[in-house]
């Protein structure tokens, strides 16, 4: 007869199991040192030359290639002459150091001319530090009740509108060795889109922050990029000398950049989009594409042959090069959402072995009509999680924040609002503020939950005169559930609403639903998907639609929560949530030298 086991004794073993586990994961995970520098560099990406900044001489910047639980590092030295700068690592959540995550004004004081910056933090949910074994075991749990994070994500910079200037690039986190994704393919590719203007951002700053009638709206891109590629058309600056010497289609620079693929093979392509303000549609000529994830999770997958995407978000495409193969095809991206004034970006999607530069015989496929919300919004209700990868959401939420979008004029100055309150970035980063106890540097008012949803017309609303600007943050219960509905509406001028792209930082929250017209808060709720919703860290606000979202409060520090375009956002339209203060760590000193917080530093 086989002995019994005392409880101890299987406890013991259980322990060992632990301890194995726990070993066996560290060991796994490797630490990637990267020293970046950030340069102010004459470019052509469209031909045209502009001031763009690049880090190590490229814009994109270096793509970060690492497996999940991989400890990052980028030393960053700002060598721009005469500009601060700080970089946001977009996804990846920051657990257990907040203090990484880039924001400037809400974790950092910003990077100055000169100095070198440490970013560090782990891709994604294993943290790393001194806690060491017993944390790891407790990390373990977590680890198996929660998603893995591999996937695609971003940088970029988050200082101002700099990021439109080109500082930016993509973070691919790869499955741990052995592991496997579910579904197959044979290569891995990454695309980034943005916008591209050739004014600088410091010139569409001023002109956006000068009260009426002063006022300067950043108007449409010139161009569409495609990993850093596009074409302007330089013959529309005539052929004087000095247009000669500004722009010249024959630039290396501004050749369509070629994705090379062998017939027969499948392709997983990451595609995210880091516009500054245009949506996009994606499209590869001939050729389906399979959606496979979004934001860093799985996604059930579905067929579409037009990819909406939105500044912020990251999607993987699975395509297979099954057409044939004598020929190149357009890979081309539009602008949807706004009157499309700005031509397509184009790469060309090469068979090999044709030549990359040879161009398709075909002219390049229009794209949807701009002003179609619909498909727009099925795209939106498509994205499901994948069976087998379903993290369902908590039942029901602690707190309910509904955020009324809405454009206003305070002060003489043309603004976003969010119930009637713009957000003003203040100088003391707030994560600094707020460790320790300089309260009296921010508004410490709480902003408003709501909205007098009753009287708003949101088609047709009434001018708002109330409207006031803020640098108060909701302050979250340290592990409760919060909801937040975005509520689109008109903006000032008459019969027309625009897409916002809402990101959060330092977490992934669950899409509970979108609906069109007026939320309802008594009865919307019901339809809620809480079988199967994506989790996400970047949304869509359709046009005089609603969205809404859960997340669950547990991650220690203070998040920004804020439209991805990057003039709402400089025009208020954000706002910032704290939780869990009092868990976060020591502050490194190295965030530290704006606003009060020069008091913490040496003399
Ligand atoms: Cu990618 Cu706060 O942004
Ligand atoms: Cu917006």
């Amino acid at each position: 007869m086989a002995p019994r086991l005392q409880s101890t004794q299987y406890l013991l073993i259980l322990f060992c199991f632990f301890v194995f586990l726990s070993a066996s994961l560290v060991a796994e995970s490797t630490t990637l040192y990267y020293k970046w520098e950030v340069m102010s560099e004459i470019k052509s990406p469209d031909c045209f030359k502009k001031l763009t900044m690049t880090i190590n001489g490229g814009s994109p910047g270096p793509t970060i290639y690492a497996h999940q639980g991989d400890n990052v590092i980028v030393e960053l030295k700002n060598s721009l002459a005469t500009e601060n700068v700080a970089i946001h690592w977009h996804g990846i959540r920051q657990i257990g150091t907040p203090w990484s995550d880039g924001t400037e004004g809400v974790t950092q004081c910003p990077i100055l001319p000169g100095e070198t910056f440490k970013y560090q933090f782990v891709v994604d949910r294993v943290r790393a530090g001194p806690d060491g074994f017993v944390f790891d075991f407790f990390l373990i749990f977590s680890i198996l009740e929660i998603n893995l994070q591999a996937g695609t994500y971003l940088y970029h910079a988050h200082y101002g509108m700099q990021r439109q200037d080109g500082l930016y690039g993509s973070i691919v986190v790869w499955l741990p060795e052995g592991q496997l994704e579910p579904f197959s393919y044979d290569h891995d590719r990454n695309l980034i889109l943005t916008d591209w203007y050739h004014k600088s951002s410091h010139e569409h700053a001023t002109g956006l922050a000068t009260p009426d009638p002063g006022f300067q709206w950043v108007g449409e891109p010139d161009s569409l990029l495609i990993q850093g590629r596009g074409r302007f058309n330089c013959s529309l600056l005539g052929s004087s000398s000095l247009a000669s010497a500004t722009c010249n289609t024959s630039s290396p620079q501004c050749v369509p950049y070629p994705l090379t693929v062998v017939p027969g093979q499948t392709y997983r392509l990451r595609v995210s989009s880091l516009t500054s303000l245009s949506a996009l549609s994606f499209q590869i000529e001939s050729h389906t594409m399979t959606v496979v994830e979004a934001d860093g999770h799985y996604v059930e997958p579905f067929q579409v042959n037009n990819l909406f995407i939105y500044s912020g978000e990251t999607y993987s495409v699975l395509i297979k090069a099954d057409q044939d193969p004598s020929r190149n095809y357009w890979a081309t991206t539009n602008v949807v959402s706004r009157p499309r004034t700005t031509p397509p970006g184009l790469a060309i999607f090469n068979y090999y072995p044709n030549q990359q530069r040879k161009l398709p015989p075909t002219t390049p496929p229009a794209g949807p009509a701009w002003n179609d919300v619909a498909p727009r919004l099925a795209q939106s209700h498509a994205i499901k999680a994948r069976q087998g990868f379903i993290h369902p959401p908590p039942k029901i939420a602690d707190k309910v924040i509904v955020l009324l979008n809405t454009q206003n004029t305070v002060k003489g100055r043309r603004r976003w609002s969010l119930n009637n309150v713009s957000f003003n970035m203040p100088h003391t980063p707030y994560l600094i503020a707020l460790k320790h106890n300089l309260l009296h540097t921010f508004s410490q008012a709480k902003p408003p939950t709501g909205y007098d949803f009753k009287n708003y017309d949101i088609f047709n609303p009434a001018p708002n005169q109330e409207a006031t600007e803020s640098d108060a943050i909701f302050r979250l219960d340290f592990k409760s559930t919060v909801d937040i509905i975005l509520q689109n509406a008109n903006m000032m001028s008459p019969s027309s609403s625009d897409t916002h792209p809402w990101h959060l930082h330092g977490h992934d929250f669950w899409v509970l639903g979108y609906g069109e017209g007026k939320f309802d808060i008594y009865r919307d709720p019901s339809k809620y998907n809480l079988e199967n919703p994506i989790m996400k860290n970047t949304v869509a606000l359709h046009p005089y639609g609603w969205t809404a979202l859960r997340f669950v409060a547990d991650n220690p520090g203070v998040w920004a929560f804020h439209c991805h375009i990057d003039a709402h956002f400089f025009m208020g339209m954000g706002v910032v949530f704290e939780e869990g203060i009092d868990q976060v760590g020591n502050l490194p000193t190295s965030i530290m030298g704006c606003g009060e917080s020069k008091r913490f530093l040496r003399p």
